[in-house]
């Protein structure tokens, strides 16, 4: 009855950014990621029949968390069971650094809370179940790259590895930017987005295509057509966001000026390419044998320990 699961985050190359169904959290146009090593959740849930709510402790701390509970709604409606769980979850992200991620979070909750619950899902309903906790969770059950389909319900939205244990050395390296401006949530964003903004439409007719290209980049190894469609996806996004009503953005000083660096590297012909997600940091997509000189040029602009690296991850797993 007590069962702890490791799960991963994962960056987004194609990014997720818009739900059609809002209770389901079915998106309107599916993504491609990688899973990554570095920062995961460990989650241990234990059902106990003294319990009369679930209790749910962050990092050693409680928490009331109303989207939790509904989530262990579902998988008690699954286990046709009533009793409820203490629910322990560790996050192995550097602290501070503000990438602790949704998706390790729910990905670790679906396969501890089933797991502890008798259940013995298939990797694809778990990913279908992490997609109700955060969409970005749906991916994290698979390692290496993963494609999340769209998918039109419940039943045909899901994720699926691409190459969940890639031999292409791949790395993302994090440019810790501390924001201090109000966070506005993926959740919120996006919505805001799909709402207002008299883009949105142009947005998922080019990810259909995008999708295409970046399985077509891992396939052939090609690694600038990986990264020129990664960037121009993360833009696209952010985009959107300054074209919403009211406009908002996650960009800070410092990300341009990351950002320019990547650019002046790259016209310096050092293949490395950006992306960024509902935060202000940077995330640098560039292949192993290019890390140091990358991580030395940047170390001109931001402190070393700012800058964290990471490798393709693998996905969800009980420990
Ligand atoms: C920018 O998965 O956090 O990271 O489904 O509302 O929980 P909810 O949103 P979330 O959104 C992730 C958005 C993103 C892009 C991506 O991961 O694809």
């Amino acid at each position: 009855m007590k069962k702890t699961a490791r799960a991963h985050t994962n960056i987004a190359l194609v990014k997720y950014w818009g739900k059609a169904d809002e209770e389901l959290i079915i998106p309107m146009n599916g993504s491609v990621s990688l899973t990554l090593d570095h920062f995961y959740t460990d989650t241990t849930v234990e059902f106990d029949p003294a319990l009369t709510e679930d209790i749910f402790c962050l990092d050693g701390k409680q928490k009331h968390d109303p989207k939790v509970a509904k989530f262990m709604n579902l998988v008690r409606n699954l286990a046709k069971k009533e009793t409820f769980a203490r629910i322990d979850s560790i996050n192995h992200v550097p602290t501070a650094a503000g990438l602790a991620s949704s998706a390790s979070a729910y990905a670790a909750l679906a396969l501890s809370a089933t797991s502890a619950a008798g259940l013995n899902l298939t990797r694809k309903d778990l990913s279908r179940l992490a997609r109700r906790g955060s969409g970005s969770a749906t991916r994290s059950i698979f390692g290496g790259f993963v494609e999340w389909h769209k998918g039109t319900d419940d039943l045909t939205s899901f994720a699926e590895p691409i190459e969940e244990e890639t031999d292409w050395e791949i790395c993302m390296i994090a440019i810790v930017i501390n924001g201090h401006e109000k966070k506005i949530s993926s959740r919120h964003g996006m919505q805001q987005v799909v709402k207002t903004s008299p883009y949105y439409h142009e947005w998922v007719k080019t990810a259909e295509e995008d999708l295409k290209l970046v399985k077509q980049a891992i396939k052939n190894r090609d690694f600038s057509l990986l990264g020129e469609v990664s960037e121009a996806s993360a833009m696209k996004m952010h985009a959107l966001n300054m074209s919403a009503k009211p406009h908002f953005s996650y960009f800070m000083p410092e990300s341009i000026l990351a950002m320019q660096k990547i650019e002046e590297l790259r016209s310096q012909n050092i293949p490395c390419y950006y992306t960024m997600d509902a935060g202000p940091n940077v995330k640098v997509i560039c292949e192993k044998q290019n890390v140091a000189f990358i991580i030395d040029e940047l170390s001109k602009l931001f402190a070393k320990e700012n800058l964290l690296v990471a490798n393709p991850g693998p996905g969800a797993r009980l420990i």
